[in-house]
C-alpha cells in the first residue's frame, strides 16, 4: 500500500493545554494506482487534516502513517531525519485555499516552483507549465499574469497546474470544485477523471457535491467528528440508513431513479451513474 494509516489521531494544539482532536483513531489504506476515491463530512470534520496527513505536511500525534515505505509517527525528530521531499512530490495536494499556494510574481513561477524544487530544470518545467496550464482549461496568456489578479476559480486551476507540474503519482485535490460554475466544474472532474483512467494514477478528491462521489468515484470515505464511519462503494452509502443517519443529500441521478420507481412505477435494470447512462437505462426500458 502507497498510503497506510494505522490508529492515527491528530490534535491541533490550541490555546488551552487540551488542544482539538481533528482525527480520532483512523486506519485507511490506499492504493498507488487505480484509485477514485472521494472523501466527504461536513465543515470542520478532519477532511483537510486527513488529507495533509497523507503527504507529511502534517505527521500523527498518535499512531503511524506510512507513506511510499516513510513512516510517520509523533516524533518528530525521527520524521524529520527521513527524506519527506520525496514524498511530497510523489503525493501531490492541491489546497482547499489556492492562496496558500500562490506567491509568485506570475503563474508562470507558481507553477514551475514545484517541479523546479524537485529538481526538474528550467526548460522541462516551462514545458510543463505550458501543458498543465491548458490541461486545466487555460490559455499560455495566463502564464505571464499575476496571480494575484484572477478570479477565485482561475487562482484554483493555477494551483492545480501548479501540482499536476509535478507529476505526482496520487493526486489529492482539497475543494477542487468549490466556488466554480457547474460547466468549469465538470470540464475539472473530466480532467481528473481521464489522469486516473489514461495514466492510472489514483486520485483522491474532497468534495461536498454528491453527484461527484456517484458518477466518478470507486470509493467514498465519510469522516464525522474526526472519525473514519464509512470506507466503502459509494452505491452502500446512498441506503436509506447511512442518509438518514448522517443527512446526506441523494445525488441528482439517484433521485430521478427512485422518483421514477416510485411515481411511475419504472424500474430499470442497471444503476446509472451519470446523465447519459440513465437516458441510456430508460431508453432500454421504453424501448
Ligand atoms: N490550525 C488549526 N489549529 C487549531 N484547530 C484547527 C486548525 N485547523 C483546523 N482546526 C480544527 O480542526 C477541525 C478539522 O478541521 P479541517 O481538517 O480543516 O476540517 P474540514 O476540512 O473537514 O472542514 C476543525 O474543527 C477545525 O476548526
Ligand atoms: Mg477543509
Amino acid at each position: 500500500m502507497a498510503i497506510k494509516f494505522e490508529r492515527v489521531s491528530f490534535q491541533y494544539r490550541g490555546i488551552d493545554e487540551k488542544g482539538y482532536l481533528a482525527l480520532a483513531d483512523i486506519n485507511l489504506s490506499i492504493a498507488a494506482k487505480g484509485e477514485f476515491i472521494t472523501l466527504i463530512g461536513e465543515t470542520g470534520s478532519g477532511k483537510s487534516t486527513l488529507a495533509q496527513h497523507m503527504n507529511a505536511l502534517l505527521t500523527p500525534t498518535e499512531g503511524r502513517v506510512h507513506v511510499f515505505g516513510v513512516k510517520l509517527t509523533s516524533d518528530k525528530k525521527k520524521n524529520r531525519r527521513q527524506r519527506l521531499n520525496p514524498i511530497r512530490q510523489r503525493v501531490g495536494l492541491v489546497f482547499q485555499f489556492p492562496e496558500y499556494q500562490l506567491f509568485e510574481e506570475t503563474v508562470l513561477k507558481d507553477i514551475i516552483f514545484g517541479p523546479k524544487n524537485f529538481g526538474v530544470g528550467q526548460d522541462e518545467a516551462v514545458e510543463r507549465a505550458k501543458k498543465m496550464i491548458k490541461v486545466v482549461g487555460l490559455d499560455e496568456s495566463y502564464l505571464e499574469r499575476s496571480p494575484f489578479n484572477l478570479s477565485g476559480g482561475e487562482k484554483k486551476r493555477v494551483s492545480i497546474a501548479g501540482i499536476l507540474a509535478m507529476e505526482p503519482e496520487i493526486l489529492i485535490l482539497d475543494e477542487p470544485t468549490s466556488g466554480l460554475d457547474p460547466m468549469g466544474r465538470n470540464a475539472l472532474l473530466e480532467v481528473f477523471h481521464n489522469i486516473h483512467e489514461q495514466l492510472g494514477k489514483t486520485v483522491v478528491i474532497i468534495t461536498h457535491d454528491m453527484n461527484t462521489v456517484y458518477e466518478y468515484a470507486k470509493r467514498v470515505l465519510v469522516l464525522r467528528e474526526g472519525a473514519l464511519v464509512y470506507d466503502g462503494d459509494p452505491s452502500g452509502l446512498f441506503s436509506r440508513k447511512h442518509v438518514e443517519d448522517w443527512n446526506l443529500e441523494l445525488p441528482e441521478i439517484l433521485r430521478i431513479q427512485r422518483a421514477l420507481e416510485e411515481r411511475f412505477g419504472i424500474k430499470l435494470d442497471k444503476s446509472p451513474r451519470s446523465r447519459k447512462e440513465l437516458i441510456e437505462a430508460l431508453g432500454e426500458v421504453v424501448g
